[in-house]
C-alpha cells in the first residue's frame, strides 16, 4: 500500500497512480514549435497574431483578443487598462489563485474581499452589493473551476455604479453564460495558458477587450509603451509617453496555442465527459456535495472537479492510499499576510474552507479511473 506522503504528491511515472493534473500537449504542438524554432520569428511574430485571431473567432468575438505572457499579465494589464490607480477600491474574490489579486497590490488598489457562494465557490453578488460604494472602481470575478459566475447580478451592480467588471476566466475557456461565450461579455476578460489549463502554451495568457479604442494602448503597454508596428515600419521616433512593460507572448508559445486551438473542441468534450461521469457517480453519495452541476443557464468549462466533504484530510489520505491525488488547489487569499490578514466578514468561506476538495481531471484520465476515484469515495473514509 502506498502510504500517504508529506506532500500528497504521486509520481506520474507509475500508470496506476491517478494524478490531479497533467499538461495537455496536442499532437501537432511539437511540429509547430519545431517549425517556429527554424523560422525568423521566435519572439513576438506572426504566430502570435494568428493565435489571437483564432482565439477571437472561437471564444471572444465581438471582443478583441490580445495575447500576453501569462494569465497574471492579462490581469495586471487589464487592471491598468481599466484605469485602476493607487488607493482605488476594488471588490475581488477571496477564493481564487493569488494571481487574481496580487496585481491589484502592485497597482496599490485597496482590495475588498467578497465572500463566496456555498454551492459554486464563485463570488457572491449579494456580498458584492453590500461592499460596493462610491469609492469602488471595479469588480473582479473568477469563474471557479470553469462555472460562470452570476453575471446578470454582477452586471446590474456594475451598471448601477458605472464601474467595469474584470472577469478572470483562467479556468473558463469554452464556458458559456446564457449562450454567450465567456470572453464576449464584459469590458475585460482574462485567460491563462499555464501548464495545466485547457490550452497550454507553457505559460501564456489572453485579454479580451470590449473597447476597440483601448486596443492600441493595450498593445503599446504590452511592449514598454512603444508602438511596435511603427517601429517595424522604421517610423519609430523613440518617444515613450506612457509606462509599459514586457507582457508579450512569443511565437514559440503561440505555436503551441495554435496546435491547441485545432483540437480544442475535442479537449472540451473530453473534459465535459469526465466531469459528467464524476457528477453521475458522486451525486448520490451521502456526505458528498458535487459542485457546479445542474445549471441550465450556463455551461461549465470542466477545468476542475470539486466536491465538498467533511473530514477532508481523512478522505485525502484514503484517496492517497489508493494512489489517487487530491488537493485544495486554491486557498482563501486573506490567509496570505500581504493581503492584510484574515477577514471576519466572510462567513461562507469560513464554513467551507476545511471541506472543499479537487479531484483528478485532465485529458490523460480514462473513465475507468474516474470510476475508481468515485468507488473509493463511495466506500467511505
Ligand atoms: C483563477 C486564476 N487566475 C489567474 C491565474 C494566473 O494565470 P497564470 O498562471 O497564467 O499567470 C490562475 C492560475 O494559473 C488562476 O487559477
Amino acid at each position: 500500500m502506498n502510504a500517504p506522503n508529506k506532500y500528497n504528491i504521486l509520481s506520474s511515472d507509475d500508470p496506476k497512480n491517478i494524478v490531479l493534473f497533467y499538461p495537455h500537449i496536442p499532437k501537432k504542438a511539437v511540429d509547430y514549435v519545431n517549425d517556429t524554432l527554424h523560422s525568423r520569428w521566435i519572439g513576438q511574430g506572426p504566430k502570435v497574431e494568428l493565435f489571437e485571431q483564432k482565439f477571437y473567432q472561437r471564444f471572444t468575438a465581438p471582443n478583441i483578443s490580445l495575447t500576453v505572457g501569462s494569465g497574471t499579465d492579462a490581469l495586471h494589464l487589464s487592471y491598468i487598462l481599466a484605469g485602476l490607480k493607487e488607493g482605488d477600491e476594488v471588490i475581488a474574490p477571496v477564493f481564487t489563485c493569488m494571481a487574481t489579486n496580487i496585481p491589484l497590490l502592485y497597482i496599490g488598489a485597496k482590495i475588498k474581499f467578497a465572500d463566496i457562494q456555498l454551492n459554486t465557490l464563485n463570488i457572491d453578488p449579494k456580498h458584492v452589493a453590500q461592499l460596493v460604494n462610491e469609492n469602488t472602481k471595479a469588480i473582479v470575478c473568477v469563474h471557479y473551476g470553469g462555472l460562470p459566475c452570476d453575471m446578470i447580478e454582477l452586471q446590474s451592480i456594475a451598471e448601477k455604479w458605472n464601474i467595469p467588471i474584470i472577469e478572470d476566466a483562467a479556468h473558463a475557456i469554452g464556458a458559456k453564460y446564457q449562450d454567450k461565450s465567456i470572453g464576449s461579455i464584459s469590458d475585460f476578460t482574462t485567460f491563462s495558458f499555464q501548464g495545466i489549463k485547457h490550452i497550454t502554451t507553457g505559460d501564456g495568457g489572453m485579454i479580451a477587450l470590449k473597447d476597440n479604442k483601448l486596443m492600441d494602448k493595450a498593445k503599446r503597454i504590452r511592449w514598454f509603451g512603444i508602438d511596435r508596428s511603427m517601429r517595424q515600419l522604421g517610423l519609430w521616433e523613440n518617444d515613450i509617453s506612457e509606462i509599459g512593460y514586457k507582457y508579450q507572448m512569443t511565437d514559440i508559445s503561440a505555436a503551441m496555442g495554435l496546435a491547441a486551438m485545432e483540437e480544442i473542441e475535442d479537449t472540451l468534450a473530453l473534459r465535459k465527459q469526465l466531469f459528467n461521469e464524476y457528477e453521475k457517480r458522486l451525486k448520490n453519495i451521502p456526505g458528498v456535495q458535487f459542485l457546479g452541476a445542474g445549471y441550465t443557464d450556463r455551461e461549465h468549462a470542466a477545468w476542475l472537479c470539486t466536491i465538498v466533504a467533511e473530514k477532508r484530510s481523512e478522505l485525502q489520505n484514503k484517496l492517497l492510499e489508493n494512489k489517487i491525488e487530491s488537493k485544495q488547489v486554491h486557498y482563501r487569499n486573506d490567509r496570505y499576510s500581504i493581503f492584510g490578514g484574515r477577514q471576519n466578514n466572510l462567513t461562507n468561506m469560513d464554513l467551507i474552507e476545511d471541506k472543499y476538495l479537487v479531484l483528478p481531471m485532465h485529458t490523460k484520465i480514462i473513465i475507468e479511473q474516474v470510476e475508481k476515484v468515485c468507488s473509493v469515495i463511495k466506500s467511505g473514509w
